[in-house]
């Protein structure tokens, strides 16, 4: 019996250890999914739909107030579309969010930073500074790195683990640098 309890703890303790390991899939992903469907069509247009948890609650109502100049573009609702994303930005934001990534986000960011790009937030900016800008703004399969989904393969699940990024003419992320 003493011998089965001790197999029994080397067991229980192999099997946490390896849920541990694959912290991205134990945890779910990094940050919540789009369940919106009116978001998921009408911010979708022009690049994916970056989920909620991406933006402090502050950055979204700054852009959302400000959709007829959208970086060049011109983003304009009817108002109660606005009202009602706007609605479902700030309830989803990352100062709301218990999600890995969304944590680490807005532990990076002072309270004065309201950023309106994902891409200036100095936790995703430290992430991407290993890459040359031959891979980001100057590959044509990717143009800037606001098109996220083109590299980040499961984006649209939530996920941005470094095992699921394929570098659109580059190849797997992970075979060079594991
Ligand atoms: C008519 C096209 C269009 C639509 C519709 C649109 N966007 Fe954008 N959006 C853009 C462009 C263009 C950029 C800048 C991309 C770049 O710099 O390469 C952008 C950038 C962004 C960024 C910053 C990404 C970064 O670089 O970190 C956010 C956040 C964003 N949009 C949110 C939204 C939301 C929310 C909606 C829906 C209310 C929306 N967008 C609808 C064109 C659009
Ligand atoms: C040109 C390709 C490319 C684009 C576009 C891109 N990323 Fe990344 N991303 C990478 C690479 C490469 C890494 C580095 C992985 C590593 O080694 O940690 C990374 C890392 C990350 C990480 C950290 C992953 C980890 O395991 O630590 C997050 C989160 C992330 N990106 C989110 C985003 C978001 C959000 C966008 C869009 C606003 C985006 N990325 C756009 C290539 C890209």
């Amino acid at each position: 019996m003493k011998t089965f309890i001790t197999l029994m703890t080397i067991l229980t303790l192999m099997c946490t250890q390896l849920l541990q390991a694959d912290e991205d899939y134990s945890k779910g992903p990094g940050v919540a999914p789009v369940n919106n469907p009116l978001y998921a069509t009408e911010c979708s247009a022009c690049h994916f739909a970056y989920q909620p948890g991406l933006m402090p609650a502050r950055s979204w109502k700054k852009i959302m107030l400000n959709l007829d100049k959208h970086f060049d573009e011109n983003a304009e609702l009817e108002i109660d579309e606005q009202n009602a994303l706007t609605n479902y930005l700030v309830k989803n934001a990352a100062d709301f969010s218990n999600h890995k990534r969304s944590v680490k986000i807005m532990r990076s960011l002072s309270r004065e930073h309201t950023p309106i790009r994902i891409t200036e937030i100095p936790y995703l900016v430290r992430k991407h500074n290993e890459m040359s800008s031959d891979m980001v703004n100057g590959n044509p399969k990717v143009n800037s790195l606001s098109y996220c989904e083109k590299c980040h393969r499961r984006a649209e699940t939530g996920s941005y683990s470094e095992r699921e990024i394929n570098i659109p003419g580059y190849g797997l992320w992970e075979d060079d640098h594991s």
